[in-house]
């Protein structure tokens, strides 16, 4: 079966008292939270009332088949292993039946679910659902994801660079490059470079020989996200004259010396002496380019003053990279369909909060490999970085979990 287009038809309600007719009770503790997710007036759920005796039944049925691995009440100290105390009781019937189907696949749930029935599932789920959540913990590496703005990084970095480079990137000092409007990976590169002496510049080699991967692109994600401007230092020569020359330049720098190749820097802006210097550099060899090589060889002198005129005047332009979410920002993404702070209250979808930091990591990247089947949670896992996966399930497993109070009123 496709999970993608599984009818989800299932609430169900636990009633932990008789003269419960309507309404689901939930542990102490229950908040009533606005819904977050739309959905088509309810009429896709099938309510389906649990007593109490019903919740015993699924009580006997947990302590017989899953307590040794989820723990008593739900509460798991397995690694890898989810929480099910407090879960949305749809969710919990809906994956259970994905184990069923093969739809899910987990050779630990596979035994546990093969041989209880459809009435089983329903109890077992009511029980996990009503019983009191687990306490959220501050695990390691909750702690250890404590909030790095990659950008303040990168901006402290460049605290050291700006009395050559310019406040912000934008340079002042003639023979001193801008480092505003270029991609990252060809900052990165370009400090990589110095750094293993593949590129020759025994200054640049000492100024960046204390920096590690990390640094190179934080500060090269500083540099790109500052406003780009044209150096701020004289260009001689006769722009007109170099406008011509520049269109064989167009094909890898771009229309008016703005790069849509992250690899090949631009040139817009650029402070000119610093643009001669390189052009020389790459004929006499002592920078190595193969391209560039071939491309300058029959420049002289006086077209190269024209070619940097000319690119000195061009207006820099912001090279195409976002600033990175935060862990607050991807979680107010997450929490559109999970729930404030990871407290759902869709039925069908999953409370985060509190759940076990190790079991979030798992199945983050279960959903990126394509493991673990969803289209909607595969379309946000992607783009996560290994940090954000990190931080996110940090984030969830220190948030308080609140059970649910799904009240359903009679038609009239
Ligand atoms: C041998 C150990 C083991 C037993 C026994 C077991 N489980 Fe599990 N269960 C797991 C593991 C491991 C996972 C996580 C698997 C995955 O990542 O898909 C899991 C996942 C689940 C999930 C998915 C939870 C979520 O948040 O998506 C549900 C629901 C569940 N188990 C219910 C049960 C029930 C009900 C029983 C008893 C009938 C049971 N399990 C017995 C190990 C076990
Ligand atoms: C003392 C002056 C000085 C300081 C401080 C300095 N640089 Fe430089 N930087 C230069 C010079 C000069 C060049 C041109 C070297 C060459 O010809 O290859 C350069 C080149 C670069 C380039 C290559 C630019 C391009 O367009 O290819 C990068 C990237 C760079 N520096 C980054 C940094 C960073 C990051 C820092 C701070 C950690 C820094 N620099 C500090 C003088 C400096
Ligand atoms: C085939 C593609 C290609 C063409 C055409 C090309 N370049 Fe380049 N250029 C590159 C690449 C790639 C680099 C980066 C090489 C490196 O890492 O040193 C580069 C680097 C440069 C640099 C150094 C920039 C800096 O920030 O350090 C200058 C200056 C430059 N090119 C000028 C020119 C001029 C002027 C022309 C036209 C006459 C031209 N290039 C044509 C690919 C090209
Ligand atoms: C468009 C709605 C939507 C958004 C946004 C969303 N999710 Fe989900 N999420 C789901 C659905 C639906 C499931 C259940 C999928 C399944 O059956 O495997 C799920 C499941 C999960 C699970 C598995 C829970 C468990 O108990 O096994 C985790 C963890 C999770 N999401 C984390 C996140 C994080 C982190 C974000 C933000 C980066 C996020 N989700 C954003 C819809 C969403």
């Amino acid at each position: 079966m496709n999970r993608s287009t599984r009818i989800f038809d299932l609430m169900i309600c636990v009633c932990a008292l008789a003269v419960c007719a309507a309404s689901a009770i939930y542990p102490p503790g229950a908040v009533a939270q606005p819904a977050t997710v739309q959905r088509s007036n309810g009429d896709d759920f099938r309510a389906v009332y649990a007593s109490a005796a019903d919740v015993a039944e699924g009580k006997r049925v947990a302590e017989t088949a899953c307590v040794r691995c989820h723990g008593a009440h739900g509460i798991s100290t397995t690694p890898g292993t989810p929480h099910l105390a407090a879960q949305r009781a749809a969710y919990l019937y809906l994956e259970l039946r994905a184990y069923q189907s093969g739809a899910r696949s987990d050779k630990n749930m596979e035994g546990a679910v093969r041989f209880l029935s459809e009435d089983a599932l329903i109890k077992v789920a009511a029980y996990y659902a009503s019983v009191e959540p687990a306490r959220p913990r501050v695990t390691k590496a909750a702690k250890g994801a404590a909030e790095s703005d990659p950008v303040a990084a990168g901006r402290a970095t460049a605290a050291g660079c700006a009395g050559c480079h310019g406040e912000n990137g934008v340079t002042q000092t003639p023979g001193m490059p801008s480092l505003v409007g270029q991609d990252p990976k060809y900052l990165i590169a370009a400090m990589k470079a110095y750094k293993s002496g593949q590129r020759k510049h025994d200054m640049m080699k000492s100024l960046v020989a204390a920096l590690g991967d990390a640094d190179f692109s934080n500060v090269a994600l500083y540099y790109a996200l500052q406003k780009p401007a044209r150096a701020k230092t004289p260009a001689g020569g006769n722009a007109e004259a170099g406008k011509s020359a520049a269109a064989a330049c167009a094909g890898c720098h771009g229309e008016l010396g703005v790069s849509t190749i992250p690899t090949t820097p631009s040139l817009a802006g650029q402070d000119a002496q610093y643009f001669a210097a390189a052009i020389k550099a790459y004929k006499d060899g002592s920078r190595k380019d193969e391209t560039m090589k071939g491309l300058v060889a029959a420049l002289d002198e006086r077209a190269v003053k024209d070619l940097g005129a000319f690119f000195a005047r061009q207006q820099p332009r912001p090279p195409k990279v976002r600033k990175p979410l935060t862990t607050a920002q991807w979680a107010a993404r997450c929490d559109r369909c999970h729930g404030l702070d990871g407290n759902s209250t869709d039925p069908r979808l999953p409370a985060l909060a509190a759940q076990r930091v190790d079991y979030l990591e798992k199945v983050l990247h279960a959903y990126r490999k394509g493991e673990r089947k969803s289209p909607a949670m595969a379309a946000m896992s992607e783009v996560l970085t290994e940090a954000d996966v990190e931080k996110l399930a940090a984030h969830y497993a220190r948030q308080t979990a609140r059970a649910v109070v799904y009240v359903t009123l009679p038609n009239k």
